[in-house]
């Protein structure tokens, strides 16, 4: 590993405004049990619903599956120290339902326990803090086929494996976040049908988003309750600006009907208690329904102590179709998001929107006052080239991070309260339906030899981490 070369150099003003995160600001990195673990027979674990869409034919780009992905599992104590030397303070990881709890209901599995009880002593020994995901969309297949998160049940059972976890290792980890991006899991899941289980009808999914919420209500009572000290319990969201593509009335109504159904109908019932009138509306009208029963509202506005919030990228909404119509076939108004234009773009053709993500989070701020914030993911797949030695020089990305994390500064200065930036992601790793080709690491992983070697924006955080500790000395 090397760690001495010399690093990029972000913008005097990107410098100027990092500069004036405060002295306890967390700097970290994320990663996900199925992106990076492998060992999916090992240890009593049982296949999730990705190591089942992994088999499907066509599923995931060039037929990858997570069966070795970055070996993680045995590599754990290499990995933590790696980001010993990056000078990080928070890891971001998340335990695999299906090796902790195989069958998704009734005893733990001591064996597959015992490595999250490994990760979190490794951590702890090297200074870092562990912040704990229970679910980044692993779910065991056995609660799939018993109807997956359009039914009620799951939620429930998901809060039982909450405390199961809990009880093995709430004495060490005081950062647990319920779920990783339950818009992904659902709407990708269960209406698009590209991620797991990769189904495909509305209504399901938006029951899986309901009962994603009371999983994560249920969730943090039991947590609460079981805490033995302080705990920081928290949610994470994807989240983004909608902004309509016009002044017209057209693409306005279109801009709130998409902030309604892929912003509101999230933070809403867990930050106040309430579905938006209008997201109901919107649903009724296309004769779908939360299936919220007497109380349950109550459960998933359950105070929470930190927001964790996810920023990839932000739309424009158009209430025209491609070809000019503005209703669809079943006489619904359109709404399509379209990119904002004129922007660089990533690996993935994702556009990138730093002043956007400062916006994003004075939003927040405003509409949901009174939650602190914390970056729980934000990076960027490039096409990396390696040297000979495997050393990418990722200026690119390193500029990506750097334009990012001012923004997470400049939204400060606006009042937003962010408390830490854990960027995605630590290594190059398995990006679900993407499979290996799009790299989101600062370290590059060789999957021949499984070598890890940190890119230039591994450095430039070491650094700019480095810098931000002598200024607080
Ligand atoms: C997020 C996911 C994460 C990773 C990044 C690129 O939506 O939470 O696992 O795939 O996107």
């Amino acid at each position: 590993m090397t760690l001495d070369l010399p690093t990029h150099v972000a913008s005097a003003r990107h410098d100027e405004l990092i500069a004036t995160l405060p002295a306890d600001f967390r700097f970290g990195v994320a990663t996900s049990a199925y992106q990076i673990e492998g060992a999916v027979a090992e240890d009593g674990r049982t296949p999730s619903i990705w190591d089942t869409l992994c088999r499907v034919p066509g599923a995931i780009d060039n037929g990858d599956t997570g069966d070795v992905a970055c070996d993680h599992y045995h590599r754990m104590p290499e990995d933590v120290a790696l980001m010993r030397g990056l000078g990080l303070d928070t890891y971001r990881f998340s335990v695999a339902w299906p090796r902790v709890q195989p069958h998704g209901r009734g005893p733990a599995n001591p064996a597959g326990l015992a490595f999250y009880d490994r990760l979190v002593d490794e951590l702890l020994g090297q200074g870092i803090t562990p912040w704990l995901t229970l679910y980044h969309w692993d779910l065991p297949q056995e609660l799939e086929d018993s109807g997956g998160w359009p039914v009620r049940d799951t939620a429930y059972r998901f809060a039982d494996y909450a405390e199961l976890v809990h009880d093995r290792l709430g004495d060490r980890v005081a950062h647990w976040t319920t779920f990783n991006e339950p818009w992904c899991s659902a709407m990708l899941g269960y209406v698009e049908g590209v991620h797991a289980p990769g189904r495909r009808n509305f209504q399901d999914g938006v029951a899986a988003v309901h009962h994603l919420h009371l999983a994560h209500g249920l969730a943090a009572r039991r947590l609460r309750a079981a805490a033995r000290g302080p705990i920081d319990l928290a949610v994470t969201h994807i989240l983004g600006n909608t902004t309509p593509a016009t002044d017209s009335d057209l693409d306005r109504e279109a801009a709130r009907r998409a902030d309604a159904l892929g912003f509101r109908f999230y933070l809403d019932p867990v930050l106040r208690g309430s579905y938006p009138a209008d997201l109901v509306a919107d649903l009724a009208a296309r004769g779908v329904e939360i299936p919220v029963r007497d109380g349950d509202l109550e459960i998933i506005s359950t105070p929470i102590d930190t927001l964790g919030v996810n920023f990839y990228r932000s739309f424009k909404a158009s209430g025209t179709a491609e070809d000019g119509s503005t209703t669809t076939p079943d006489g619904l108004p359109v709404t399509r998001g379209v990119p904002v234009g004129g922007l660089p773009t990533t690996y993935l053709d994702w556009e990138v929107m730093p002043d956007d993500f400062a916006d994003l989070l004075t939003r927040i701020s405003r509409d949901y006052p009174g939650v602190p914030m914390v970056i729980t993911e934000n990076g960027a797949a490039y096409d990396d080239e390696p040297d000979a030695t495997g050393f990418v020089a990722d200026a690119d990305r390193t500029e990506y991070l750097a334009a990012h994390l001012a923004a997470v500064a400049e939204a400060r200065t606006r009042g937003a309260d962010v408390r830490g930036y854990l960027l995605w992601s630590l290594l190059d790793n398995f990006e679900w339906a993407y499979g290996y080709d799009k790299r989101f690491g600062i370290v590059r992983v060789d999957y021949d030899t499984q070598a890890r070697t940190p890119k230039q924006s591994a450095l430039w955080l070491r650094d700019t981490i480095t810098a931000h500790r002598a200024r607080h000395a």
